[in-house]
């Protein structure tokens, strides 16, 4: 039976070292986790400026004492605060606010609108319209050790996924079976909004989620809603093929980014967008699991890049392709969520929570762009088709959902960590792992200096039963890095550590004597 706890907790009476009042309610009774009410809590009062930068916030001990809650949950959301850089620990003195996120970033957000800048002097605008690299993504291939971009379809729960079509198709109306809704099923909206409130802090109502084929399919909308032939989109570089594909396909001209350990150098896309005509209409980022090198982006740069899309009216395309699965922390929330002025256009997918050939994905749209996206969508193929809808609407109330994602949590770990000792075992001194505390993949660079080409090791690879993706070809620009984007998502963790036997044997041989 849910309780109800809702009661302003006054953190000024604290020890008398916060001076800022933070009201934290808690409602056992809306089905978001406690640790969630707790971390969005603070993570509000950070970005509301009701927690200062540098201040000190209570011991996990008091604060659970005084929400009348066990430390467990508290604990869990310092721990992910912490990992998101908005909280400092210091050993022996406790816990702080970050002073690394810039007070006039917070104060800004807190204000509410900050005025468009215009745009100054020159800019270094790459452009390009089709990234010039070979075509590395053969989606046909067959499910082999570190195919990229697949979940365990040998786990996947078909027979009840099948009791679940079928019993949908015997159900059909005539009505049904004529056409849809462009927006998608409405209880499917509900269904995805309530999940992406719930585990991605995604800040939305079922009228914002349009239901598409995939999010390669958001990606093409995104481009014929929003972009006229040769306008600028900033890109991730590396980044994500698909996008190279969908923008290029729209005309558009590429601002190549560079991303480091705190996500996209958004340092770098303000130099680039700040000559005159250097105008840049969008930005496309990963912020939960960069694609291809791994890392998340810290809460830092997230408020940078908001700010920057707020001063240039620009819009962020948050692609958050695989973020239920995360193993050093909880998931991050949502770039969306922290959004304050309608500039985020969410993308997600069940491609990798489900299976791709489902082709369902998501869009969270913000208010004053819905009309324009619901007229593109019917532009572009009218409706998704309903039957998965109905089964996947389904799946998602029954709680089954939830529970395939527990089990795949579970599975993708043991995948994870076999594919890390076999790297570790076989292939040591030849690679370095990017990042891989998220996601179905992890990349791993190639030893710098031995001249190895990444696609002459992916040809042997194919030779051997392998596959994978040559992290050269996710480049738009010049610089590029060879290394190998590893799939571990479709192997059982035997086939994963055998593989990577294989894979040290064809460095070795790719290595000059
Ligand atoms: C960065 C990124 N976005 C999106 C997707 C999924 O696309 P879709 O939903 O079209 O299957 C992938 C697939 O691997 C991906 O790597």
């Amino acid at each position: 039976m849910a309780i109800a706890i809702s009661r302003p907790f006054d953190i000024a009476t604290w020890a008398g070292l916060v001076t800022a009042t933070l009201h934290l309610s808690l409602d056992r009774g809306i089905g978001v986790p406690i640790f969630r009410q707790i971390y969005d809590g603070l993570r509000g009062a950070i970005l509301e400026g009701r927690l200062r930068p540098g201040q000190r916030i209570p011991s996990t001990r008091s604060l659970a004492a005084d929400l009348g809650v066990s430390r467990l949950p508290v604990l869990s959301a310092y721990e992910q605060l912490l990992h998101e850089g908005y909280l400092v620990g210091k050993t022996g003195s406790g816990t702080f606010v970050t002073t690394h996120i810039p007070d006039q970033l917070l104060r800004s957000r807190a204000i509410g609108r900050s005025k468009p800048r215009a745009a100054s002097e020159s800019s270094i605008v790459r452009e390009r319209i089709v990234p010039n690299k070979p075509n590395p993504a053969n989606w046909s291939l067959p499910v082999v050790p570190f195919q990229i971009g697949l979940p365990a379809l040998d786990l996947f729960p078909h027979a009840a996924w099948t009791k679940l079509v079928a019993r949908q198709v015997r159900a059909e109306t005539p009505e049904q079976l004529a056409y849809g809704d462009p927006a998608g099923l409405r209880t499917l909206r509900v269904a995805v909004a309530e999940h992406l409130r719930a585990s991605r802090a995604v800040r939305c109502v079922a009228d914002q989620v349009l239901i598409v084929p995939g999010s390669q399919a958001a990606l093409r909308l995104v481009a014929t809603t929003l972009l006229e032939p040769n306008d600028r989109v900033a890109l991730e570089e590396p980044g994500y093929f698909g996008t190279h594909r969908a923008f290029g396909a729209a005309g558009a001209q590429f601002v190549p980014v560079p991303v480091d350990a705190e996500g996209l150098n958004v340092a770098a896309l303000e130099r680039r967008s700040a000559g005159a005509g250097a105008n840049i209409r969008a930005v496309y980022v990963t912020p939960s699991h960069q694609y291809p090198l791994g890392m998340t982006m810290s809460a830092g740069r997230r408020l940078a890049l908001l700010d920057w899309a707020e001063r240039n009216k620009a819009w962020i395309l948050e692609d958050d392709y695989d973020s239920e699965f995360r193993y050093i922390s909880r998931p991050v929330g949502a770039l969306q969520g922290m959004d304050t002025h309608d500039r985020v256009i969410y993308i997600g997918t069940f491609s990798k929570a489900l299976f791709p050939a489902a082709r369902i994905g998501y869009m969270v749209v913000p208010p004053p762009l819905w009309n324009r996206f619901l007229e593109s969508r019917f532009a572009f193929d009218i409706f998704t088709p309903t039957i998965y809808q109905r089964a996947l609407a389904e799946f998602l109330a029954s709680g089954q959902f939830a529970r395939h994602l527990r089990r795949m949590r579970s599975a993708y770990t043991e995948r994870r960590d076999a594919l890390l000792r076999g790297l570790e075992r076989h292939c040591a001194g030849l690679v370095e792992v990017s990042n891989s505390d998220a996601g179905l993949h992890l990349t791993v660079l190639l030893r710098a200096g031995e001249g190895i080409d990444d696609h002459e090791v992916i040809k042997e690879m194919g030779r051997r039963g392998l596959a994978a993706l040559p992290l050269s070809s996710s480049y738009v620009g010049p610089g590029e890095r060879h290394g190998l984007l590893l799939g571990f998502g479709c192997a059982t963790p035997q086939r994963l550590l055998a593989a990577t036997r294989v894979l040290g044997e064809i460095l070795r041989g790719s290595v000059s004597p």
